[in-house]
């Protein structure tokens, strides 16, 4: 099963393969292959080198697992708790060098997220990304140092391929089988000014 999208041709093949999972088959994720999406995101660029990400994995049959799927929003719950690896991710607010705030260390971790859920996809895995999830209770429950602040949760695993069965997965197939959308280049790509269309785009 794959999303459907209309990525233009000429984008990388992985890039245009990505897509954000709602179910998940049984296959576990080998260690091997962990370790691979988080090397390739520990090579994303970063404000200083500063590299501000950390994470905390957690398989499904750990007990952390389930403390992570309580940190998530309801919604979020319900599907998520069915993947493989729960992922936190995790930020440092201040630079190393100097203890000064970071104030793109949140864009660092997003790049360094991004790098991963690509290799995930050329590994035949997929993630998805969520932003629904109760901080103090994410902070609380992994007991997470000062300096240090959660900020997503990641929900990674091999796309299911079977044909749902249940009303709820039924519900979540229709929305991966939903046709995804993305605003069109001229309106978020300018030239020259602020709200300037080119033709390039
Ligand atoms: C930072 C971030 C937060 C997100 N939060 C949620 C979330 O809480 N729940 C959810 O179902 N999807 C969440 N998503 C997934 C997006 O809805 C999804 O990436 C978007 O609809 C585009 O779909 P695609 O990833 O298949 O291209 C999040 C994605 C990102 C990058």
């Amino acid at each position: 099963m794959s999303s459907v999208n209309h990525t233009d041709p000429t984008v990388l093949p992985t890039i245009a393969n990505r897509w954000s999972p709602y179910r998940y088959s049984d296959r576990q994720v080998e260690d091997s292959a962990l370790r691979t999406c988080f090397e390739a995101a520990r090579w994303a660029a970063s404000s200083y080198n500063d590299q501000p990400w950390y994470w905390i994995v957690t398989r499904q049959e750990a007990q952390e697992f389930e403390s992570l799927v309580r940190c998530l929003m309801e919604a979020n719950q319900a599907w998520a708790r069915k993947s493989p690896v729960l992922i936190l991710s995790i930020l440092r607010t201040s630079f190393a060098h100097n203890g000064q705030p970071n104030r793109v260390a949140a864009h660092d971790l997003g790049q360094a997220t991004a790098f991963l859920s690509l290799q995930a996809c050329e590994l035949g895995l997929q993630v998805h990304q969520m932003g629904g999830i109760n901080l103090s209770a994410a902070r609380q429950s992994f007991q997470l140092p000062e300096g240090f602040e959660p900020y997503t949760a990641v929900a990674m695993g091999y796309p299911s391929e079977a044909p749902a069965e249940s009303e709820q997965d039924k519900l979540l197939e229709k929305r991966e089988l939903a046709s995804r959308q993305r605003r069109p280049l001229s309106k978020m790509v300018f030239i020259n000014a602020w709200g300037q269309p080119s033709k390039i785009f």
